[in-house]
C-alpha cells in the first residue's frame, strides 16, 4: 500500500521545510520535494494522495503519560484503552505510554499482564506502558530486570499518596540503586505526601471541604522539597531521574539547579499547567471538582517559569496525565469532602492543539511543539527514530495540522468518555486534518476512519536521552 502526503511542510525540531512524505505501508520510504521525479513515479502508483497544501506535516504526537481505566478511590476513570486512544487520534497523537499499577503483595508483572489485557486489541493507535511500583521488595527490584527485557523501561514511584501508591525514600532509593545497574529510567510523582496529609487533616477539621482546598493543602512547596529530594537520591544512587507532571516554580527551580550541576534529571510538565490555574479550581457549585488533580493547578503566577522552562529544555516533554472522570457521579463522590474526588483531568484529545497555541502566542517555536510533544518523548522513553520523526524507515505516524484552522473547545464535540471539558469555550487556532497510525489513515477530515485493535503494543527500548 502506497500514500503520498503532499504539498505541506514537514515539521522537525530544526523548523520546517516543504516536502511531500511518501510511505510505503507502515513505513515512511522518502521525502522529495512535491515536484520531483521520485514523488510522480510514486504518486502514480499510490492507493492515496492526502492533500496537505497549507498544513504542516508533523511526526504523530506521543503522550507519555495517560491513565486509561485506571482505579482511583471507588472509581475507574472513564477512558477505555478504546475510547482513549480514539479520542488521542483525533487530537493528533498516535502513541500514548500508559501505567500498569502494581498492588501491594502482587507481582509488577501481575500488574502489567492486567494492563495488557485492558488494552489489547481495542487500541486505534500504538501504546506502551511504564510499570508503576507500588510493592519495593527484593523479588519486585529482581523484576525489573524482566521487565525492561520486555520493553517495560520505566519504572513510576510515588512520594504522594501515603498508605495508597507512596513508597519510602529507602523503597525510592532501592528502585533508583537497580535502576542506576539495569538502565531503568525512574520516574517520580514528587509531592511531600507525609506532611501533605496532616495538612489536609487540618483543613478538614476546620470544616475547609470544597476543591479549593484539594489545592492549598498541597502546596507548591511541598512538590518542591519532594523533587529536591528525589534528586539527591537519584545523585547519589547514580541512576537518571524524570519527574513526571511538573507544576510548580519551586519544582521546576530544584531541576534547574541539578542539570546546571550536570544532573541527569529530566521533567515535563501537562498542559493544565499551563493554561489553567488554581482559580478554576475555586469555581462555585461544586464546578471546582472538575479540575481536581495532583499536583494541584497553581496560581497562574508560576505559568510563565513552565513556559520558560519549555523554551530551555528545563521541561523536555509535555505529557497530559489524562485520567478523566465524569462530573455527575465520578468527581460528585467528593461533595462534602474534597479528599473523596477522584484525582485526574482528561487531556490526551487536546495536547497537540493546546501546544501549538504557545506557538502562535510565541512562547516555543514551531519546531520545539513538535519536540515536546513527539520527538523528545520517543527518545526520552526509548522509541526513537521508529517515532517521533519524519524520516525514511520510520513508522508512517503523521499528522496532517492546518495552522489556520479556528476551532471552540468542547465536551459537546470531543471524542474523550467524559462529560466535560477543562478548556469549554476556549477559542483556538490550528486543527488536525488528518492522522496515519503506521500508514493507515484513521482521522480524515474530522472522521473517525481508523479500526480498533489497529494499535499495536510497543516495546521500548533504553531512555536515548542522557546528557
Ligand atoms: O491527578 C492525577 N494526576 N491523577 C493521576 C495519577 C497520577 O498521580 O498521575
Ligand atoms: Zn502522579
Ligand atoms: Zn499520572
Amino acid at each position: 500500500m502506497r500514500r503520498v502526503i503532499a504539498g505541506g511542510s514537514v515539521v522537525s525540531p530544526k523548523g520546517a521545510t516543504p516536502a511531500d512524505v511518501l510511505v510505503e505501508d507502515e513505513q515512511i520510504v522518502a521525502l522529495a520535494p512535491g515536484d520531483s521525479e521520485i514523488v510522480a513515479s510514486f504518486a502514480a502508483s499510490a492507493d492515496r494522495v492526502v492533500d496537505a497544501r497549507g498544513c504542516y506535516v508533523i511526526p504523530g504526537g506521543i503522550d507519555a503519560h495517560t491513565h486509561m481505566e485506571m482505579p482511583f478511590g471507588s472509581t475507574v476513570s472513564s477512558d477505555t484503552f478504546e475510547t482513549g486512544t480514539r479520542a488521542a487520534a483525533f487530537g493528533g497523537t498516535t502513541t500514548i505510554i500508559d501505567f500498569s499499577v502494581q498492588r501491594k503483595g502482587q507481582s509488577l508483572h501481575e500488574s502489567l499482564d492486567t494492563w495488557l489485557a485492558k488494552a489489547d486489541g481495542v487500541c486505534s493507535v500504538d501504546y506502551g506502558f511504564h510499570a508503576i511500583m507500588v510493592d519495593v521488595n527484593d523479588t519486585t527490584l529482581k523484576e525489573m530486570d524482566v521487565l525492561m527485557a520486555e520493553g517495560v523501561t520505566s519504572f513510576k514511584l510515588f512520594m504522594a499518596y501515603p498508605g495508597v501508591l507512596y513508597s519510602t525514600d529507602k523503597d525510592i532509593y532501592r528502585a533508583m540503586d537497580r535502576a542506576s545497574e539495569n538502565g531503568a529510567l525512574i520516574l517520580m510523582h514528587a509531592e511531600n505526601g507525609i506532611a501533605i496529609d496532616a495538612i489536609v487533616e487540618a483543613a478538614l477539621q476546620k470544616g475547609q471541604t470544597d476543591p479549593i482546598y484539594h489545592g492549598l493543602t498541597r502546596p507548591a512547596e511541598m512538590e518542591g522539597e519532594a523533587v529536591h529530594r528525589a534528586i539527591r537520591l537519584a545523585q547519589v544512587a547514580h541512576a537518571p531521574l524524570y519527574v513526571v507532571h511538573l507544576s510548580s516554580t519551586p519544582a521546576l527551580e530544584a531541576v534547574v539547579e541539578a542539570r546546571d550541576r550536570g544532573q541527569n534529571v529530566f521533567a515535563e510538565t501537562c498542559p493544565q499547567y499551563l493554561f489553567l490555574s488554581e482559580d478554576d479550581m475555586a469555581r462555585p457549585d461544586f464546578e471546582g471538582a472538575k479540575f481536581v488533580c495532583t499536583p494541584p493547578l497553581r496560581p497562574r503566577s508560576h505559568q510563565a517559569g513552565l513556559w520558560r522552562g519549555l523554551r530551555t529544555d528545563d521541561l523536555s516533554v509535555v505529557a497530559t496525565d489524562h485520567c478523566p472522570f465524569c462530573f455527575k457521579e465520578q468527581k460528585e463522590l467528593g461533595l462534602g469532602d474534597f479528599t473523596k474526588i477522584p484525582n485526574g483531568l482528561p487531556g490526551v484529545e487536546n495536547r497537540m492543539d493546546l501546544i501549538y497555541q504557545g506557538v502562535i502566542s510565541g512562547e516555543i517555536s514551531l519546531g520545539r511543539w513538535v519536540e515536546v510533544t513527539s520527538t523528545n518523548p520517543a527518545k526520552m522513553f526509548g522509541l526513537y527514530p521508529r517515532k517521533g520523526v519524519i524520516a525514511p524507515g520510520s513508522d508512517a505516524d503523521i499528522v496532517v495540522y492546518d495552522p489556520n484552522a479556528r476551532q471552540t473547545i468542547s465536551a459537546s464535540t470531543h471524542h474523550m468518555a467524559v462529560d466535560y471539558s477543562c478548556y469549554e469555550g476556549m477559542q483556538i487556532t490550528g486543527r488536525v486534518s488528518a492522522v496515519m497510525s503506521r500508514g493507515r489513515l484513521v482521522v480524515d477530515k474530522g472522521a473517525y476512519v481508523g479500526a480498533p485493535g489497529h494499535g499495536r503494543l510497543l516495546r521500548r527500548g533504553l531512555s536515548g536521552h542522557l546528557r
